[in-house]
């Protein structure tokens, strides 16, 4: 666990050269992203300038951040967002955890790790106490980034936990155990409440909600904040929803900007101003084993992840995003947590 000084001062830049600022290359927030950016040319100079933008001095935080990715709507882009930004904040110089706690695996796959019945997994480590260190693996093709697969048996882990000891603390303590350094840790999800998931929010201070641009959005999310808060009340005084990132976004109907104003008007602050379009390249992407980054780095969805990371680093240090002037200093205020779940069912 990262815990002292080494993490103080910007991330180092992966690719060396010129940082040229790209004009208009602001397609992740909210302007009409083509919603079908296949690359008709190559992508490596727009790759080279977003990954030239990647490496300009982020901060680093001065503790492991653990973000649970959470909605337990299902398919609202919670794995996609959890290994494309784990991959963007990696590439940013990060040293970056993926905890895969969703039995289906998803996390894993489009990370290309292997997570057939017999790897280890983090199922071993939330039933039978195996050390975290044992199940971690890296990523191919993406420096420091890992993974702790998931494999089928954690389908049955919600009901073994239940007759554990601390069943609930038990991805927490094993998080507390594991002494690689780390700048961040993102959790993803099932898309459920159970025990998996508040395992992850025992485990962590943050929780992430992507939130699908589409009608029915906020259903359900309620019930998703009256569990951060009950987690919050009883087992882990820090939880607080930090980061909400709208998933899916096509600039082109109105139901998704509707969506997003709504989405923006609750919660304030927290939406990060960064939204992810949809983008053929980024659902293409899994099935590579590949994150959106490696695929096809040019991609406006690779664009709008790294731009996200961005925005997370920034914000984790109490500094407001500004996209052209991300360094401006100002002080980044947390709206009211308590007042969050008001008016959404
Ligand atoms: N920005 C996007 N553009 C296009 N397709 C996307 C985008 N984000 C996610 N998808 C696709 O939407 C589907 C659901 O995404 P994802 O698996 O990330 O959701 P999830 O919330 O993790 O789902 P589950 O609840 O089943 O775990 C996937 O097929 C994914 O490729
Ligand atoms: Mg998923």
């Amino acid at each position: 666990m990262r815990s002292d000084a080494d993490i103080a001062g910007p991330m180092t830049d992966p690719v060396p050269g010129p940082r040229t600022e790209v004009p208009g290359d602001d397609v992740s927030r909210e302007t009409p992203p083509p919603l079908d950016d296949t690359s008709t040319g190559p992508a490596a100079p727009l790759a080279a300038q977003a990954l030239g933008r990647a490496g300009q001095g982020l901060p680093r935080p001065e503790q492991t951040r653990i973000m649970v990715v959470a909605n337990q709507k299902g398919g609202v882009g919670k794995t996609t967002t959890t290994v494309n930004l784990a991959a963007s904040l990696a590439l940013h110089g990060a040293r970056v955890l993926v905890i895969d706690l969703d039995p289906q695996g998803n996390a894993s796959t489009a990370l290309g790790i292997d997570h057939h019945a017999e790897v280890p997994s983090i199922y071993d480590v939330l039933v039978d106490g195996k050390p975290l260190s044992d199940v971690v693996q890296p990523v191919q093709d993406v420096e420091g980034l890992f993974c702790a697969p998931a494999t089928i048996d954690l389908a049955g882990a919600e009901i073994e936990l239940v007759s554990l000891v601390a069943r609930e603390s038990r991805l927490q303590r094993a998080i507390k155990a594991y002494e690689q350094p780390l700048d961040y840790i993102l959790i993803d999800c099932p898309p459920s409440l159970g025990l998996l998931t508040v395992n992850a929010m025992v485990a962590g201070a943050e929780v992430l909600i992507p939130i699908q641009c589409e009608y029915y959005a906020l259903e359900g999310l309620g019930q998703l904040l009256r569990n951060v808060d009950l987690v919050r009340a009883h087992l882990n005084p820090d939880l607080r929803v930090s980061t909400i990132l709208l998933t899916m976004y096509d600039g082109r109907t109105r139901l998704a900007s509707q969506v997003a104003e709504e989405v923006r008007s609750h919660f304030g602050d927290e939406v990060l101003r960064t939204s992810i379009p949809r983008s053929v390249r980024i659902s293409e992407a899994p099935s590579y084993g590949q994150t959106v980054l490696t695929y096809d780095p040019g991609s406006s969805g690779a664009l709008s992840y790294l731009e996200a990371a961005r925005e997370i680093a920034f914000r984790g240090v109490g500094m407001y995003y500004d996209a052209q002037q991300a360094h401006t200093g100002r002080h980044y205020q947390h709206s009211q947590q308590q007042n969050m779940s008001e008016g959404i069912q």
